[in-house]
């Protein structure tokens, strides 16, 4: 004991100001990592407050659900021996090469952390994006969390009228729908999901929308590139070379490996602290969120107007769900990042007034798109439908993001006029979808199948005329 005390002063000495991820109590920046962030620890904290609305009952519920925390793509599992390689040359800079920086170096516990760093072997690549064990449980979590506020709009007996289940065709979607279920429910439940149609326009719009995927969102010329050749980016890898021992910059892939490797393991063991992470200072963790954001802004948000048109079929879907005083009470959808971006788009929600670019990162720092605050592993949407018997608009919604009012200029803090949501969405609600979420090429709805047909053949009928 008096040994540590003697040594106490002298470990402050050695350690000097250097950033400790692992000493780290508050570790901030996980709360940064786009996508890829845990929805523990993002989740919003005052539904307690919000949930309730004086003199009306909650009646109905929809849900949009992106799957919980997953594992990577084939492709960064197949990586991981080059993450052990980087994890080698790291602690041989520091020990052998004797090449740590002078300052901002990495402090000693961070450098152990790193050393004793391995891959899960058990992660092989058959398992990509597999909904891990944490996954299940963001899963179970919300569901509890719903269930326990709106018990009268969440039974715990299943009712496939009164329920409602869909999801996409991925194990991860399944398997999160099976965790919400099995936590409403029980684990022994008869709730099962709606068929899956061969094109999912409703829940997956962008995967049959052509001109959506030639949209440049991050390729050559787009705000994205221009960030990553812009001199904060360049010189944060070679910052972040430089703390690591390198005489030289990492390329770019094997910096974006770490900060991977570092979000994954972050949010699979929400608890604990990744040997990864201790390779970025949480203001270089600010700079590749702001490049994340850049992606999503332009990939499925504002950033082009296309995008908020995808999610027609799912505006009008929750619309006309809310609308109708029958069953499904509950509609509940598990789908992913792509869709629960572009739902809030078409929603006008958590839209800034300045678009996000390149060149504006400085001023942007409380903006309203950040993805890890809106789309974090597990990110939900939920409308709630009230009845409100007293007053003069009977019909009131709260909509829910991670478990927190969304606050709208239109409503008041956060509790929406349902006429006006109707009146805000007209657009949408009005819509031919077929038409509507795609400029060209898109596969054509169901409801437009007819008269899209029937235009075909007139303008067969008149090109056969006029020859
Ligand atoms: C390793 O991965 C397997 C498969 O995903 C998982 O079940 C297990 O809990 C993981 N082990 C650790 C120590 O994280
Ligand atoms: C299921 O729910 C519907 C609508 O709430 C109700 O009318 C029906 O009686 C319920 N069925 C069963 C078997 O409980």
């Amino acid at each position: 004991m008096r040994l540590l005390l003697l040594l106490l002063p002298l470990v402050a000495l050695v350690r000097g100001d250097d950033y400790c991820f692992g000493q780290d109590t508050s570790r901030l920046q996980t709360r940064q990592f786009s996508s890829k962030t845990a929805y523990q620890i993002v989740k919003g904290s005052d539904i307690d407050r919000q949930y309730l609305v004086p003199g009306c009952e909650p009646k109905k519920m929809w849900i949009f659900h992106r799957h919980g925390t997953r594992l990577p793509k084939k492709s960064m599992i197949n990586n991981a021996a080059r993450a052990a390689e980087l994890r080698d040359l790291i602690v041989n800079n520091y020990k052998v090469a004797k090449t740590k920086p002078d300052t901002d170096a990495l402090c000693s516990t961070d450098l152990l952390a790193l050393q004793m760093w391995r891959w899960n072997a058990s992660i092989t690549p058959d398992q990509e994006e597999f909904l891990t064990s944490q996954g299940y449980d963001d899963l179970r979590g919300t569901a509890k969390l719903y269930q326990r506020y709106y018990p009268g709009v969440l039974p715990k007996e299943y009712n496939d009228t009164y329920y409602q289940f869909r999801h996409t065709d991925t194990q991860r979607t399944r398997e999160s729908f099976r965790a919400f279920a099995e936590a409403l429910f029980g684990s022994d439940n008869a709730a099962h999901p709606v068929e899956i149609p061969k094109e999912d326009l409703l829940l997956r719009p962008y995967d049959y929308c052509q001109s959506y995927k030639d949209l440049n969102y991050k390729g050559e010329g787009s705000e994205y590139e221009k960030y990553q050749k812009a001199s904060l980016w360049t010189n944060t890898l070679k910052d972040i070379s430089t703390r690591l021992g390198f005489q030289y910059t990492l390329e770019e892939e094997d910096i974006k490996l770490m900060y991977d490797m570092c979000r994954y393991e972050q949010a699979w063991q929400v608890d604990r602290s990744s040997a990864w992470c201790t390779a970025f200072l949480p203001e270089q963790v600010s700079v590749f969120e702001y490049a994340e954001d850049l992606k999503y802004y332009w990939g499925s948000g504002y950033g082009f107007p296309e995008n908020g048109r995808l999610n027609c079929r799912l505006v009008q879907d929750l619309l006309t769900h809310l609308n109708n005083p029958t069953s499904p009470h509950v509609v509940a959808h598990f789908g992913h990042s792509t869709g629960l971006l572009t739902l809030l788009t078409a929603l006008g929600m958590r839209k800034d007034d300045i678009p996000l670019r390149a060149d504006n990162s400085d001023s942007q720092s409380s903006r309203r798109w950040k993805s890890s605050l809106i789309d974090p592993f597990a990110g939900n949407f939920v409308a709630v439908k009230y009845n409100c018997p007293a007053q003069l608009d009977q019909e009131q919604v709260v909509f829910f993001l991670n478990q927190d009012a969304v606050q709208l200029d239109w409503c008041s803090v956060g509790l929406c006029k349902w006429s006006d949501v109707l009146e805000k969405y007209k657009t949408i609600s009005e819509a031919d979808c077929g038409e509507y979420y795609c400029r060209t090429g898109g596969a054509p709805s169901l409801g437009s199948g007819l008269p899209g047909l029937l235009a075909t053949a007139f303008a067969a009928i008149l090109v056969y005329l006029m020859h």
